[in-house]
């Protein structure tokens, strides 16, 4: 059994990430702020046969990412896969004009020392699980390549964290652990041939599986 971490697992791209590892016999450790939501979350995917716990974490104090990975690698097994997903709050999306110092704490946090916090939390467990089966997924919607001048905070930190994931994947790549990013420019749409959370969980699993490239970007690709 192998496990898939899911930080900002909803029960949208979250849950549909969920239900398409798990039928590849993924246990999958929801990571998520309520731990009522989770538990009702990994309630769902049980009835469909997914074998989900959640584990609680604010992704902005790095010390609860650490404890809930920690958690999850004890009840679950070594993290094969972790997926940063969070959805971003509405607060960060402001107007250039109108963003001051104090309104990037929230995202930088958010975008940057939180996965920092994730991946030095699981590389060690997949270097231990051999080559080429470790893998880091970040996803992120268009402002993270093209940034919007009504989203500031998620402009400017989605950009640190695509460039952290893209040092990432040039070095852990060279130690058989794929990182790569999915960007999703516009919103997440139910019954889209591109962007239903279905069609996206695919991707992401297309992306641990070939391992030949850090970036898609939907609807460009
Ligand atoms: N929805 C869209 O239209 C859209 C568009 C483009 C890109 N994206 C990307 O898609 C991903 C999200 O997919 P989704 O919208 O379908 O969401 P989802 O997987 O249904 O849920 C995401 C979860 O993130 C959790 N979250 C938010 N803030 C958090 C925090 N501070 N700490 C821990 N967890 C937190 C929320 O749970 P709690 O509130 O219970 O903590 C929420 O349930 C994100 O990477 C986002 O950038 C979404």
């Amino acid at each position: 059994m192998t496990t898939l971490a899911i930080i900002g697992a909803g029960s949208g791209l979250g849950a549909a990430v969920a239900r398409r590892f798990g039928a590849e016999g993924f246990s999958v450790a929801l990571i998520s702020r309520n731990q009522g939501r989770l538990d009702a979350l990994a309630d769902e995917l049980g009835k469909d046969g997914v074998y989900a716990r959640g584990f609680v974490a604010d992704v902005r104090s790095p010390t609860s990412i650490a404890s809930a990975l920690e958690q999850a690698t004890e009840a679950l097994g070594p993290i094969e896969v972790l997926q940063y997903s969070p959805l971003p709050q509405k607060d960060f999306m402001r107007p250039v004009l109108e963003t001051m110092p104090a309104d990037l704490v929230g995202p930088v946090e958010f975008s940057i020392y939180g996965p920092v916090a994730a991946v030095h939390q699981v590389v060690p467990g997949m270097r231990f699980l051999g080559e080429n089966r470790g893998t880091i997924l970040f996803v992120n919607g268009g402002s993270a390549t093209t940034p919007g001048r009504n989203v500031t905070g998620t402009s400017v930190a989605f950009a640190g964290q695509a460039a952290y994931a893209q040092l990432l994947n040039e070095v852990l790549g060279e130690q058989g652990i794929q990182v790569s990013q999915l960007i999703i420019p516009g919103k997440i749409e139910a019954g889209d041939p591109d962007k239903d959370p279905q069609a996206l969980a695919e991707r992401l699993w297309e992306l641990h599986t070939k391992r030949d490239r850090f970036r898609f970007t939907v609807g460009t690709d």
